[in-house]
């Protein structure tokens, strides 16, 4: 199912007509600089990025196939050989790197950690032997459950280096949700830790570990990392403490060898159905272009910058650029655990002040945040070392750009919107900031080897104009499938229009040839930057005993992008109060997550359906967003949308 982005959004878009080239002084030292590199690209794509994979990377033994593509299934760098921890951390140290800092790391209650490259490469030797030790070896799965400390980098390269895959689950999802990843994904061994600090409270994982691993028959091992002290319940010859099996194992592990082609890890997001897809990437073309992108679009020069992605690692942007990218590179980066406004809403700027951050990477929401907190936090600080500034995950209003660029980065910065998918795998459309004029709000161009274009429902190009963006060819980085599941890959990805990738998301292309990214089209909400189905929320929620049916939309949020409304018709009997809905919030955080859970529930007696059934889902986000209704004929009870509408004013 499809729906058009809204006309409101477009409209305000097309009223952007502010243009930023790259500041003189940014461009002076700038990687690239010309507009040229987009042809060069383009002549002959496959051997740009086989020119990216021999610069960028270290092989074993180089392919003999660039790309092998049998739409819609592509292999990369077919026959080559590497393994991902040894390009992103013995070849530094074998080039006398080793006492470069990989991460500044700090906790939310202010303890610090430094981890040089060498140092890093140890613990992930050690952890490696610890997982081998647990019977973990090529080609399985191993669950990661962890806050965002140094061990979780630790524990995602230690299976690269024994050729296991990981699958790391976000902290913030719940015991149902992880058991239900850990279940599709059949993993052996589940990584956690007792707990991690976020707004000044220990926020505990193990406990939930303990109910997700009571339901999964695959797990023989778990390993916990003592982060917060709580006191925890260990289960006897199950599990066991990082700090005392490091201490125990050999301090060198032999990295093996794998294909390009070998499974890196899985990463599950949440589509259109309830249940969440185990997205798949593999070794060779990952690499390949988180390193590419990681250095190019945020400009790297690994030896001087210091560079920060203030995601979660247990998102792709985490995986792609805290972890994978800045390592392949070399670069020094840093790892922050906590909120952004703990003990105070300038921790961030802080933290920037304090490491000398030149590279700043963070989402919409945070800005937007900051903005409703008001500069005066930032003005605190001196953020004079800042020289590039990078949005993530969600559309950048112009107006969060305009405060972004002129607070955070003194009107000097380039802003840099990425545009890209837990299924690319890496950035795709972005501007180069040595070279590529930008406008508040748009993403600008595809990168040097990547096509994209703005279809219409036909998949016909637009030309200029809005309708639905879509790849045109295979990248390296692309998703190589759905853990289990081939036929869905093709169904939801390559089916939509023939030949093309359908990314979910709708597109304007201007006049110019910017493409101005709208919000995903399809089922899928994006809250604070985090992706939400729902279709996953509308499950949990009937899958309460006190509802009959459930509706969810996801309506415009000055702060949050999206806010997930939940329009609920209860069982007879059931009073529809607001504890009522509190509950039903709780009980949604405890299927998913506390990010899944709606920010308002509105009890109706019934939903508005169209005469063959399908719950009217647009109208519904007219309701929640206040806007008017326009055509409601195809209803079979336009009562209820009076009714809907009259509760959706009272409640707040
Ligand atoms: C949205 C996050 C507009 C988009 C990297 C996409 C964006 C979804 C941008 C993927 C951007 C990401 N401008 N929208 N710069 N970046 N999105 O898988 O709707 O968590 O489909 O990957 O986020 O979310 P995911």
């Amino acid at each position: 199912m499809t729906h058009d982005p809204s006309d409101a959004a477009i409209e305000a878009l097309y009223l952007e007509s502010r243009t930023f080239p790259p500041p003189a002084e940014f461009k002076a030292q700038a990687l690239v600089t010309q507009a040229a590199v987009y042809d060069e690209a383009e002549a002959d794509w496959q051997g740009y990025w086989a020119r990216q994979a021999a610069d960028l990377l270290d092989w074993d033994e180089e392919w003999h196939t660039i790309l092998e593509w049998d739409r819609p299934f592509a292999k990369w760098f077919v026959g080559g050989r590497l393994n991902v921890s040894v390009n992103c951390l013995d070849r530094h140290v074998a080039a006398g790197l080793g006492d470069r800092v990989a991460y500044h790391w700090e906790g939310e209650p202010g303890d610090t950690r430094t981890i040089t490259y060498a140092e890093l490469l140890d613990e992930v030797q050690r952890f490696a032997n610890v997982l081998s030790g647990l019977g973990v070896g090529r080609g399985d799965r191993v669950a990661i459950y962890m806050p965002m400390i140094p061990e979780l980098p630790v524990a995602m390269l230690a299976c690269t280096r024994i050729g296991a895959a990981h699958s790391v689950v976000f902290g913030g999802f719940s015991s149902d949700a992880l058991r239900d990843r850990i279940n599709d994904a059949e993993a052996k061994v589940l990584v956690t830790a007792d707990g991690g600090w976020r707004k000044g409270r220990a926020n505990l994982l193990k406990p939930a570990a303990d109910v997700a691993v009571a339901d999964t028959p695959s797990i023989t091992d778990v390993v916990v990392v003592r982060r917060v002290g709580e006191p925890v319940e260990m289960r006897e010859g199950r599990d066991h403490w990082w700090h005392e099996e490091m201490g125990k194992v050999a301090a060198t592990c032999e990295p093996v060898s794998m294909g390009a082609e070998d499974l890196l890890y899985l990463l599950y997001t949440s589509g259109t159905t309830a249940k969440p897809k185990g997205i798949m990437h593999t070794t060779g073309g990952y690499l390949t272009q988180v390193a590419h992108t990681h250095k190019y679009v945020f400009d790297l020069k690994a030896d001087r910058d210091v560079y920060w992605c203030a995601a979660d690692i247990g998102w792709v942007t985490g995986h792609s650029y805290i972890v994978y990218g800045p390592l392949a590179n070399g670069a020094t980066s840093v790892l922050y655990e906590g909120a952004p406004d703990h003990p105070d809403k300038d921790r961030w700027w802080s933290i920037v002040e304090r490491y000398g951050v030149t590279i700043l990477y963070c989402a919409p929401t945070a800005i937007r945040a900051c903005m409703k907190w008001g500069a005066e936090w930032p003005q605190r600080h001196d953020l004079s070392s800042l020289r590039l500034l990078g949005s993530v995950g969600e559309p950048i209003n112009p107006e969060a750009w305009m405060w972004y660029h002129t607070h955070i980065g003194g009107g000097r910065c380039p802003v840099v919107d990425t545009w890209w998918q837990t299924e690319t795998g890496a950035i795709m459309i972005s501007p180069l900031p040595g070279a590529t004029t930008t406008k508040p709000g748009s993403a600008t161009f595809p990168l040097p080897g990547i096509a994209a274009e703005v279809v219409d429902e036909q998949g016909r190009p637009v030309g200029e104009g809005g309708g639905y963006l879509t790849l045109t060819r295979p990248w390296p980085s692309m998703l190589r499938g759905i853990w289990g599941d081939p036929e869905r890959y093709e169904q939801t990805y390559w089916s939509r229009f023939p030949d093309r990738y359908f990314a979910g998301d709708g597109a304007k292309l201007d006049a110019d040839g910017y493409l101005w990214l709208l919000g995903r089209v399809d089922d899928v909400m994006n809250v604070s930057g985090h992706r939400v189905s729902t279709t996953e929320v509308e499950s949990a929620l009937v899958d309460h005993p006190t509802v009959a049916e459930a509706a969810v939309v996801g309506a415009r949020d000055e702060t949050t992008g999206q806010a997930i409304v939940a329009f609920v018709t209860l069982r007879g009997g059931v009073t529809a109060d607001a504890e009522h809905g509190e509950a039903l919030r709780a009980h949604v955080a405890d299927k998913i997550g506390r990010f899944g859970r709606p920010k308002t529930v509105i009890f109706t007696d019934d939903l508005p359906k169209t005469r063959s059934g399908k719950i009217m889902r647009r109208l519904l986000r007219d309701v929640a967003e206040g806007r008017d209704l326009g055509d409601t004929t195809t209803l079979a009870d336009p009562a209820v949308v009076d009714e809907i509408r009259r509760r959706a004013v009272a409640t707040p």
